[in-house]
């Protein structure tokens, strides 16, 4: 066996082979099993997509059609997982709730068969089905409001958003709302996939897996960044204030928020689909000045840091999109997480096919034949 040598966050490290998606960081590429992420978002709905990325094929009509009935069926959560997050902290973040729940899952739907087709695919429905109403229950919860059903005659995002606004969402919302989830829906060997395989190749069931990656996406340096471009320019407050920021920023070697990836070396193709979704909301809704200062900061940053190949991530125009739409700022990232399951579900399926459990090995540099220590001779 080659041995490797250490490269910290495992960079450029093969973790798994993979047919799911594909990117070129240089070119700022993102493809779906071969579909350019742009022709997605133009032509496809997120639950097609997800039905792409996990079984490898687009689904003809009745197979569409019978996968959208299935995910209808199954919205609803047992009254038992609402009482449960009755009991959350309301002052909890919705991403610690969000793992809690989907773990939960696990108690109700116990049983593990992960050799039936049959099995995978009703893990994968009610796992889709399940997570947007949880995370709209506990915004309801929260606020001291009963949860909203879940309504059949809706889309899988116009759904969503009823059931977290309470009204049905005007067609341009939910359609938005619909290709934010097919952008978010999965990205290669992220940390939060990569969690997600490792906890798939213990054959434990799939409620853990996704509770795993979700745990991951929350941080700030992964999904939680969308939360901490909308307090940064909060932060920035006008379009003037944008250089003298970045400066500040520069010096005090602080990274901006929203901006940086580890594979993309150019504008994230998907940063820019977002911006131009933000553009037709501010159209038909009007402008928001964060949006402005949003653009300038861009352009700063593209400035001083584009030779380092530091441009847009898909966290920085997501927020101001759902802001926009009036949804609390500690929701986006459970919003990433509903779109990110379908993802985290074609690597659980995929790791399945060939698994070998993680395993990897570690560089120790710890002492050698030390000895107890009395605890009276300890200082
Ligand atoms: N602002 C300023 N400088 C940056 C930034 C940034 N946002 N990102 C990277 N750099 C600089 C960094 O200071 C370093 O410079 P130098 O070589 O002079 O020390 C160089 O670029 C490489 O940075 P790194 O942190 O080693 O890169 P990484 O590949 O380990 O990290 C990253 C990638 C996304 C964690 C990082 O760019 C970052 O922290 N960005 C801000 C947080 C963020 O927006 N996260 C969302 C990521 S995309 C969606 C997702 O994964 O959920």
């Amino acid at each position: 066996m080659t041995v490797c040598e250490f490269r910290p966050g495992l960079e450029g490290i093969p973790a798994a082979e993979s047919a799911i998606s594909h990117v070129d960081g240089h070119k700022g590429i993102l493809e779906y099993r071969g579909i350019k992420i742009e022709e997605l978002a133009e032509k496809s709905n997120f639950l097609e997509t997800t039905y792409l990325l996990i079984w490898g094929k687009l689904p003809t009509k009745p197979e569409l059609d019978a996968f959208e009935h299935e995910i209808r069926y199954h919205r609803r959560i047992k009254y038992r997982i609402v009482d449960m997050m009755k009991c959350f902290p309301e002052s909890g973040h919705p991403m610690d709730a969000l793992q809690a729940s989907a773990a939960a899952l696990g108690l109700f739907y116990s049983r593990r068969d992960l050799h039936n087709p049959a099995y995978i695919r009703a893990a994968v429905v009610r796992l889709m089905a399940k997570i947007p109403t949880m995370v709209a229950a506990f915004q309801l919860m929260r606020n001291g409001n009963e949860p909203v059903r879940p309504r059949d005659d809706l889309g899988y995002s116009g759904n969503f958003l009823y059931m977290l606004n309470e009204r049905e969402p005007d067609p341009l919302s939910a359609r938005i709302m619909d290709i934010c989830l097919i952008l978010h829906a999965e990205h290669t060997m992220n940390a939060s996939t990569f969690s997600a395989r490792v906890t798939a190749s213990t054959l434990t069931d799939p409620y853990a897996v996704i509770a795993s990656a979700v745990g991951t996406l929350g941080g700030p340096l992964h999904g939680g960044a969308n939360e901490e471009v909308i307090e940064m320019l909060e932060e920035i407050g006008s379009v003037e204030n944008v250089r003298p920021y970045l400066e500040n920023c520069l010096q005090r070697k602080s990274k901006i928020m929203g901006f940086g990836h580890r594979v993309y070396k150019v504008k994230d193709p998907r940063a820019t689909i977002l911006q131009g979704l933000a553009e037709q909301l501010f159209d038909k809704f009007g402008m928001d000045k964060y949006y402005e200062i949003a653009v300038e900061l861009e352009r700063a940053v593209e400035e001083k840091l584009g030779h380092k190949g530091i441009y847009p991530n898909v966290d920085f125009y997501s927020g101001l999109l759902y802001r926009k739409m009036g949804i609390p700022t500690d929701l986006f990232t459970p919003i990433f997480a509903i779109a990110r399951v379908a993802g985290w579900l074609a690597h659980w399926k995929e790791q399945l096919e060939e698994n070998r459990i993680y395993r990897p090995t570690q560089v120790y540099t710890g002492y050698h034949e030390s000895h107890y220590i009395p605890m009276d001779q300890r200082y």
